[in-house]
């Protein structure tokens, strides 16, 4: 029996929908319910959640957390991230569990702020955000864990990952802000980043539009953006490969995107025009090396974000028409 953490997730949901389709026993574990058949409903720091779900299984793969970069859910954030997963752990180490795969993230480094590309595993592990820290922090946590020699483990630090249906949706929590400028507005008020949000106010052409994100000098962004069908094969293999164990992997798509390259095609497929905006700092920049995990488990990234657009653009069209019936 595998437990899967983070079931109703993003990347859960996917990972439960391949292991089921292998004939596989899975048990979900998640805040919210995901309507599977055996599931556990609570929180991570629940210890007494956490044993109910942890009884009879043999594999765990923590999906489970809670992303923001809003100040006011850092006390959260950390107790469902680093609690959550100490008490995951132990609960797994008393369990007997063969092998624990944890979702670590590239704001382990930050692939935002990085000292040399491609980031490799071997960059140094310095996180600038709260969130980065409590991944930093699970990680350790999960060394520790290897150490004692129980279990097997294995550390996936996951590339950035949308279903490719969400790279159009203005409504969606990434690609909103990232690719389209009133969201993106919304999002900086949020972060409480007055300057930011003025600037891109100050942007606006008085009708929805994308926004084409460049640095202080005029570079334009460019990021992974990996498709969850392609994180779920490289989960898969964290679980069944038995080079996996005691492994540290990054897991994205084979080549980071250029927002100049992006956009554009984004604007011809949602008829909504560009604004480009410089913003100030170094901005997002970097590739993040695959090498480690194709050559040991044999991944295969076989999604590009172009390949994505061609799935989103349908979907976009159906939730226009879907809300102009409503
Ligand atoms: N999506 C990305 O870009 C990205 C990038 C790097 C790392 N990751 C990591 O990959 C994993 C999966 O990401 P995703 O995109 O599916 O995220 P998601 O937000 O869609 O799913 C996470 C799930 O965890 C659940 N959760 C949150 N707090 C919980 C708690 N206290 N107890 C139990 N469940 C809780 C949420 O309800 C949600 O269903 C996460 O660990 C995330 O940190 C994601």
């Amino acid at each position: 029996m595998i437990l899967v953490t983070g079931s109703a997730g993003r990347v859960g949901r996917a990972v439960v929908a391949a292991l089921r389709s292998q004939g596989r026993s899975i048990r979900g574990f998640d805040l919210r319910s995901s309507g599977l058949a055996d599931e556990v409903v609570g929180s991570l720091d629940d210890a007494q959640a956490v044993a109910q779900a942890m009884s009879g299984i043999n594999d765990v793969l923590h999906l489970g957390a809670f992303m923001s970069w809003v100040p006011a859910d850092q006390q959260r954030m950390f107790t469902a991230n680093v609690e959550g997963t100490r008490i995951l752990l132990q609960a797994a180490a008393n369990e007997g569990v063969r092998r624990f795969v944890f979702a670590s993230s590239g704001e382990v480094y930050p692939e935002n702020n990085p000292q040399f590309l491609p980031v490799t595993e071997e960059h140094p592990l310095q996180p600038t955000s709260p969130y980065g820290l409590t991944k930093l922090l699970g990680e350790e946590l999960v060394r520790f864990h290897q150490r004692a020699g129980r279990m097997e483990t294995v550390i996936l630090r996951f590339s950035h990952t949308q279903d490719a249906a969400e790279l159009l949706d203005e409504d969606s929590f990434f690609s909103g802000p990232r690719f389209f400028l009133r969201p993106r507005i919304r999002q900086q008020e949020g972060f409480g980043n007055t300057a930011i949000a003025h600037l891109l106010r100050a942007a606006d052409i008085g009708e929805p539009s994308h926004v084409l994100a460049r640095n202080q000098d005029g570079r334009p962004f460019r990021m992974h953006i990996t498709e969850t069908r392609d994180m779920v094969a490289g989960v898969l293999l964290a679980l069944d490969h038995p080079a996996a164990v005691g492994g540290t992997f990054n897991l994205g798509s084979d080549e980071p995107v250029d927002f100049a390259d992006i956009v554009p095609l984004m604007s011809e497929l949602t008829e909504l025009p560009i604004v480009t905006v410089d913003l100030p700092g170094a901005g997002v920049y970097y590739h993040t090396s695959n090498e480690l995990i194709r050559r040991t488990l044999g991944f295969s990234a076989e999604w590009t974000v172009k390949r994505m657009l061609s799935e989103a653009a349908p979907a976009r069209s159906r939730r226009l028409a879907e809300g102009r019936q409503a």
